[in-house]
């Protein structure tokens, strides 16, 4: 018998929920023992009511399972772990009704992020906020836990900014984003709405890449994150890429700090995933690119198995101190590439213990 946790996927049908599926195939420390969907697909089987998106096809191991409801009682005793992948207003209710029965959840969706005794969580950023689940569980008397990841744009930009933030303080960060289509899940953005075509509008996209990152490089207290100064400005376009998010950002920082000094801190920088060898880690966590026309979508997206972060383009800024380009994989690293990565660093801190 496996000594594997067993782990679910709560909304396993979907664009996120299918990487999920993915990435945890082959997992060294967790095994997929549950998958749910919503009433439309609960008792058929993963096959039949999945619309299988990515290459490599569906892996065997999922095909036959049937899908059950996305409900406490629904889900087998021995599941340890659950991958949330349920649409935000599905999400916030039903996290917290497996939490109070005492399943940890990982959540991608944006629910519960904000919620002062939740950790908003990169790996790579802050990995001592998991220290808020203590904090949760005694202020709600919950067994379980709910850990989040942030927004798809926010994790890659928060990856780039977390050395500079700590090289030379950061006071001022402008970011305008080019969002692939698959970030709205599946079917997503109409086929004549995005071909040909940019949409500057991303429904409360731009609000959450202008708090998310204060709170994941704010510090942490007895009793929350105070978020970090930084003033935030973003734009949000859906442009017409599958996946991958390129985001053009600048940047002022509290002390001078040359270019090759910039380029050092990103090139140099490993942190608690690297140096834990967590098994979805990337390494390096950030690829700086000296090409001038890169990164790029179809180029970069996959760099470290999606889990990477590039940077490019880096050069000083007239209006702030300097201005780069970053891209990453946003159903891999901004979304079940993240949730697992923060599940791995909640495995070997010891919040999965029996
Ligand atoms: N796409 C991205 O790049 C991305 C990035 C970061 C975060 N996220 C977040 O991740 C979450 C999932 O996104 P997605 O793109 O995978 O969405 P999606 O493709 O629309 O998939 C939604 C999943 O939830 C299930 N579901 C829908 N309504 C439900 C209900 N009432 N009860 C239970 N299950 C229900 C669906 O099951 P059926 O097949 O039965 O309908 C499907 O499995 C969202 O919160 C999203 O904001 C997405």
């Amino acid at each position: 018998m496996s000594d594997k946790i067993k782990v679910g996927i709560l909304g396993a049908t979907g664009a996120v929920g299918q990487r999920f599926v993915q990435l945890l195939a082959g997992h060294p420390w967790f095994e997929i023992a549950a998958l749910t969907a919503s009433d439309r697909s609960a008792g058929k089987t993963y096959s039949e009511a999945c619309s299988w998106l990515l290459r490599g096809g569906m892996p065997a191991a999922v095909t036959d399972m049937s899908l059950i409801p996305t409900e406490a009682s629904a889900i087998p005793e021995d599941v340890r772990l659950l991958f949330s992948a349920l649409p935000g207003g599905k999400a916030g209710a039903v996290e917290e009704e497996l939490a109070v029965a005492g399943f940890a959840v990982s959540s991608n969706a944006s629910a519960h992020r904000m919620d002062p005794d939740v950790p908003l969580l990169i790996p790579d950023v802050n990995p001592d906020h998991t220290a808020l689940i203590r904090v949760q569980q005694a202020r709600r008397g919950w067994r379980g836990f709910i850990v989040t990841n942030p927004n798809c744009s926010a994790t890659h930009l928060v990856c780039a900014l977390k050395p500079l933030h700590d090289a030379f303080g950061l006071t001022a960060v402008n970011v305008v984003t080019m969002q692939a289509i698959s970030g709205a899940g599946y079917p997503g953005v109409a086929s004549l709405d995005i071909l040909d075509n940019v949409i500057p509008y991303i429904g409360g996209e731009e609000e959450k890449i202008e708090s998310e990152p204060r709170k994941l490089l704010g510090t942490l207290s007895a009793d929350g994150v105070a978020p970090a100064d930084i003033v935030i400005s973003a734009q949000a376009n859906r442009v017409a890429v599958r996946n991958g998010h390129l985001e053009a950002v600048s940047v002022k920082l509290k002390r001078f700090a040359s270019l090759e000094e910039v380029a050092a801190a990103f090139t140099g920088y490993r942190s608690e995933p690297q140096r834990l060898g967590l098994p979805s880690a990337p390494d390096p966590a950030i690829i700086l690119h000296p090409e001038v026309d890169r990164p790029q979508p179809r180029l970069d997206r996959l760099a470290g198995n999606g889990m990477a972060t590039s940077v490019g383009r880096l050069r000083p800024d007239a209006l702030l101190d300097y201005k780069f380009l970053v891209l990453g994989h946003n159903t891999i690293r901004g979304a079940s590439g993240g949730a697992l990565l923060n599940a791995e660093l909640l495995y070997v801190q010891g919040y999965l213990a029996a």
